[in-house]
């Protein structure tokens, strides 16, 4: 018995991810939808941060700035030490943290677990242990680890892998956001493990990705919770100025499911300056409390299938996310060719604990309006055709 205490304290010890980061979804703005690799600059980097505090961004949670893919371009020949791009990065890394940081930010940058990042430039195989003192030593506050130029079919691989750097970058005593991106489903029964939230799907870079996004993380929510989050990529505004866009119904819609599925919040759009509709829609601050609620539960699909698949796919969902009030933020979402009334009826509200009897009150999630109690059954009329949604929050009386 007592050799099985102290083995299970070890395997607490030597595996376990303890940084006592992502109580709650990470939040903050991602370079990679914004620039991708041609702009990725430190002046771009830091323009992105003003904007961030402009508009107020930073007050309702927007902390993290994470500098995607394309920063490094080689490794120093003696000691190993990763070099950023001389041209982009003329000072280094380090005054770019220091930047954030006086600015109240936190300083996120991104690697990858094999040879290569998905761009080509240095991974962090090999040199997990000295890479995580650098980041450390430029005031890193997170750290995405990517999964290109390595055995993406190979889980225990990948997990070995992961576990080198969550390791190393436990070891710097610098509390590190560790962000795992292997693109499938299989990390998130061991993603709580891990790191603080793993990618269970493919980049969400059109709406179809989007989708399949939702439908994969449907089945995901058991594995996540305060600590460790299934992360189903950046979120999409509707700028044309940026290299992804999405239409107004569809960007606001999955703001709306990224908040009740407690995803990770990461704006991948002109974060210098948001056009007023991404500016309302990221703002959002009763869906943010929905995102951010301590409860940590992820949403449930509660009427529908998957969207995104060639046998009958649904064209209607509604979602739920239990609240820690006891209320649930319920998302009705529309993916046909026509508008449509959507019910929750008596079925959908058992999913979530409501009696035929109980007299709930609504509120409307985006007109931030009350509309009234009802009992047994709950329309919304007219829900705008392909990826229109509206999203309410129920409350028993
Ligand atoms: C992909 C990843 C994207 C982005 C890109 C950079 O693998 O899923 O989110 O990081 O690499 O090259």
């Amino acid at each position: 018995m007592q050799t099985f205490l102290v083995g299970l304290c070890l395997f607490h010890v030597v595996f376990g991810l303890d940084n006592g980061l992502g109580r709650t979804p990470a939040m903050g703005y991602n370079t990679w939808d914004d620039f991708r690799c041609d702009n990725i600059s430190a002046i771009n980097v830091m323009r992105a941060a003003d904007g961030i505090v402009r508009q107020g961004l930073d007050k309702l949670g927007y902390v993290y700035v994470n500098i995607d893919d394309c920063w490094a371009v080689g490794r120093d020949n003696k000691t190993g030490v990763l070099i950023p791009d001389p041209k982009f990065f003329p000072n280094g890394m380090k005054p770019v943290g220091d930047y954030l940081h006086s600015l109240g930010l936190k300083f996120g940058t991104y690697t990858d677990r094999g040879t290569l990042t998905c761009a080509g430039r240095p991974g962090a195989q090999g040199y997990e242990v000295l890479d995580a003192q650098t980041y450390a030593s430029w005031g890193v506050d997170y750290l995405k680890e990517d999964s290109c130029y390595a055995d993406s079919d190979d889980h225990e691989v990948a997990f070995a892998q992961y576990a080198l750097m969550r390791d190393a970058l436990n070891a710097t005593g610098r509390p590190i956001y560790f962000s795992l991106c292997g693109w499938h489903g299989w990390y998130s029964p061991v993603g709580m493990s891990l790191g603080n939230s793993w990618r269970m799907a493919d980049d969400s870079g059109y709406w179809g990705a989007v989708l399949t996004a939702m439908d994969t993380n449907s089945r995901l929510g058991p594995y996540a919770g305060p600590g460790g989050w299934n992360d189903p990529d950046i979120l999409i505004g509707t700028s044309e100025k940026t290299a992804i866009h999405l239409t107004q119904d569809q960007s606001r819609s999955m703001f709306s499911l990224w908040c009740i599925m407690a995803a990770p919040l990461l704006i991948g759009s002109n974060v210098y300056d948001l056009n007023a509709f991404d500016l309302e829609t990221f703002s959002n601050r009763e869906l943010i409390a929905v995102n951010q609620d301590p409860l940590g539960f992820q949403g449930i699909r509660l009427f529908g299938g998957n969207l995104n698949t060639e046998h009958n796919p649904s064209v209607i969902n509604i979602w739920g996310k239990l609240l820690s009030d006891g209320g649930w933020a319920v998302f009705f979402f529309n993916n046909g060719d026509t508008t449509k009334d959507m019910t929750c009826d008596s079925k959908c509200l058992s999913e979530m604990g409501f009696q035929p009897t109980d007299i709930i009150k609504a509120r409307d999630l985006w007109l931030h309006q009350d509309i009234g109690t009802f009992s047994g059954s709950f329309t919304v009329s007219s829900v705008p055709l392909q990826g229109g949604s509206a999203t309410y929050k129920f409350v028993k009386q």
